[in-house]
């Protein structure tokens, strides 16, 4: 085991969207800027900081307009936001932000009740969204949640997110994040999962989004790097949660993932002393205490 591991991975930073849009409090705009720098000081190159989506489905992110032109652009750091549609990409374009994600669900009553749309209306909205943002010259990622299980269907055969992967990539998708909504996967499954769509796509063509919520999306992390995933979700502090997936609580914490990746040698281009502190900052602006372990372990006492 262990024989093929890459000397770097990507991390792509979720918690100013997954995080924020499942927290009882609305967080304020400024309050996400100061979150945000603190994720940039730490190294994080891809940060995901809100969602053009219904301010009355999601009124934690309402701000997204105000937010994004707030945000200092930098070299070697990408901005995006989720958008579920025309009116999302229209906002993303008012903005200026250069990468969108779309996101559909492999299960038909989570994608329903998450986006009121069925699974073929949703890729039909995705036609014109994702051509319309490459015509503006905007990155698209694509999101496929519930793939290891829906919290209303349950099992979910992973050939339904295969086929809707291949059709957010054959639309102009660079990359697709492969979503545990409700963190139920255990290792093998991620094996079948991940070797399913490795079988047909690219390895940069894939991501790992992985919910923490029974304690093995680091398990399930490590079988993904095992077949040669190279990109992982993850949010600070292990934030994070679907307001409309039942049961989802936070993602895989940031510094749990980066702690184990540098432990084994992996570089991430990210300071963990920082990526801590930034953790601290996330907890602040939230008013609550954070789940991700190292978070609440510390990384200086590892040197005393
Ligand atoms: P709808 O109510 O069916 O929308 O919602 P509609 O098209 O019928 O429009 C109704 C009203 O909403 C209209 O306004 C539209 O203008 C407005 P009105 O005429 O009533 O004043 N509207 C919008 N406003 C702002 N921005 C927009 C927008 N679209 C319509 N983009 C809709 C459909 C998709 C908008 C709604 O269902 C929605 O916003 N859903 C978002 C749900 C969401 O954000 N879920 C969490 C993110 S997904 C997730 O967490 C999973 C992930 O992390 C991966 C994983 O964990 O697996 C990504
Ligand atoms: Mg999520």
């Amino acid at each position: 085991m262990f024989d093929t591991l890459p000397d770097r991975v990507s991390i792509y930073e979720v918690s100013l969207r997954d995080g924020l849009q499942n927290e009882p409090v609305i967080v304020p705009t400024t309050k996400k800027l100061r979150l945000l720098e603190a994720l940039v000081a730490a190294g994080l190159s891809r940060i995901e900081m809100t969602s053009f989506v219904s301010p009355k489905w999601v009124p934690q992110l309402a701000d997204a307009d105000e937010l994004t032109p707030l945000v200092e652009r930098r070299p070697g750091v990408t901005f995006s936001a989720l958008c579920p549609n025309e009116k999302g990409l229209e906002r993303a374009i008012a903005s200026k932000i250069e990468e969108i994600g779309v996101f559909i669900s492999a299960s038909e009553t989570h994608n329903k009740r998450n986006v009121n749309k069925t699974i073929d209306e949703t890729l039909a909205t995705f036609v014109n969204v994702i051509a319309g943002a490459r015509k503006a010259d905007i990155k698209v990622r694509g999101y496929v949640s519930t793939l290891w299980g829906c919290p209303f269907e349950g099992k979910i055969d992973p050939h339904r997110g295969l086929d809707i992967a291949r059709k957010l990539i054959g639309m102009g998708c660079y990359q697709v994040s492969l979503g545990d909504t409700i963190g139920v996967g255990t290792p093998r499954q991620t094996q079948e999962i991940v070797k399913l769509f490795l079988a047909e796509l690219r390895p940069e063509q894939i991501a790992l989004h992985l919910h923490d919520t029974r304690g093995t999306a680091l398990a399930n992390v490590l079988v993904g790097l095992e077949c040669g995933v190279r990109d992982f979700d993850a949010s600070v502090g292990g934030l994070g949660g679907c307001p409309y997936a039942p049961g989802a609580a936070g993602n895989l914490a940031t510094e749990d993932l980066v702690y184990t990746l540098h432990g084994m040698g992996v570089r991430t281009g990210i300071d963990l002393d920082r990526l801590w502190e930034a953790g601290k900052v996330a907890e602040s602006v939230v008013g609550r205490s954070l789940p991700g372990k190292v978070h609440q372990a510390g990384v200086r006492s590892l040197r005393s």
